[in-house]
């Protein structure tokens, strides 16, 4: 049975929403969000990251295991989802190797009531100084991320997860196959997908940046 141990609670910070445009490069938010954090890593000289849809696939569980409670997110009820419910939940749902789920070095959580394209939900997630140091971390190999809402509407949440493992042995698919499920979107898997649109109502932003980057988040052992 696998054990996970956190070594760091993640400290959390409140941060606001700003607009920016790109282009558009795939029919899914999630692997536009992927691009537009590779784009910026390989201009800032970092290597371009690897889009595992296992992973990506997990921070899609990951967001779900808020309920769409933002304000379990960050601030004084801030809560996490158990560390046993990733290898007990979260892979079995997305068809991950168990045995193959690796350190999840850093991670970005936003959630807002109102979906933006991923080019924004980019700038969004970037709004601190402690997002680019995540960002361009170079211990990092593989990078996941996922978006999606609530019963159909808001509020929006998007997580992306960074992972130091080893390229194509770190959060592997049974049978080479992403278990795709609806709603929301997750990276790296070809799949088209699109983020609710719900851009007419105004709302507010929670956006949390999470990070266990000082440490390995948990460890995994026999
Ligand atoms: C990378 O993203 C940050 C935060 O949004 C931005 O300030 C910076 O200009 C971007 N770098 C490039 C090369 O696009
Ligand atoms: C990268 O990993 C090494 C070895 O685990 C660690 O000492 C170092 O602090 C890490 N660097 C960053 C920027 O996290
Ligand atoms: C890792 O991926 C490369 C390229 O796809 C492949 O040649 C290699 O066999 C893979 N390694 C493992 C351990 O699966």
């Amino acid at each position: 049975m696998a054990m996970i141990l956190w070594l760091l609670l993640p400290p959390f910070l409140f941060l606001s929403v700003s607009a920016n445009t790109q282009t558009k490069v795939t029919d899914n938010p999630a692997d536009e969000l992927v691009a537009a954090l590779n784009a910026n890593r390989t201009a800032h000289k970092s290597s371009s990251l690897t889009d595992n849809p296992g992973l990506a696939c997990i921070a899609l569980q990951y967001i779900k295991a808020y309920q769409g409670d933002c304000d379990a997110v960050g601030g004084p009820d801030a809560k996490k989802p158990a560390d046993s419910e990733f290898a007990e939940t979260f892979a079995p749902n997305c068809g991950v190797d168990a045995s193959t789920l690796s350190p999840i070095t850093s991670r970005l959580l936003g959630c807002q009531s109102k979906y933006v394209q991923p080019p924004e939900a980019f700038s969004m997630l970037m709004k601190n100084e402690k997002s680019l140091e995540i960002l361009y971390n170079k211990n990092h190999t593989e990078v996941g991320a996922a978006v999606t809402g609530t019963d159909g509407g808001a509020p929006f949440f998007w997580c992306v997860l960074f992972s130091s493992g080893k390229l194509n042995n770190s959060f592997v698919l049974e049978g080479g196959v992403a278990k795709i499920s609806r709603p929301g979107c997750f990276s790296g898997a070809n799949d088209k997908c699109s983020g609710a649109d719900d851009s007419s109502r105004p709302g507010h932003v929670w956006l949390y940046v999470l990070t266990a980057f000082i440490a390995v988040g948990y460890a995994f052992g026999l």
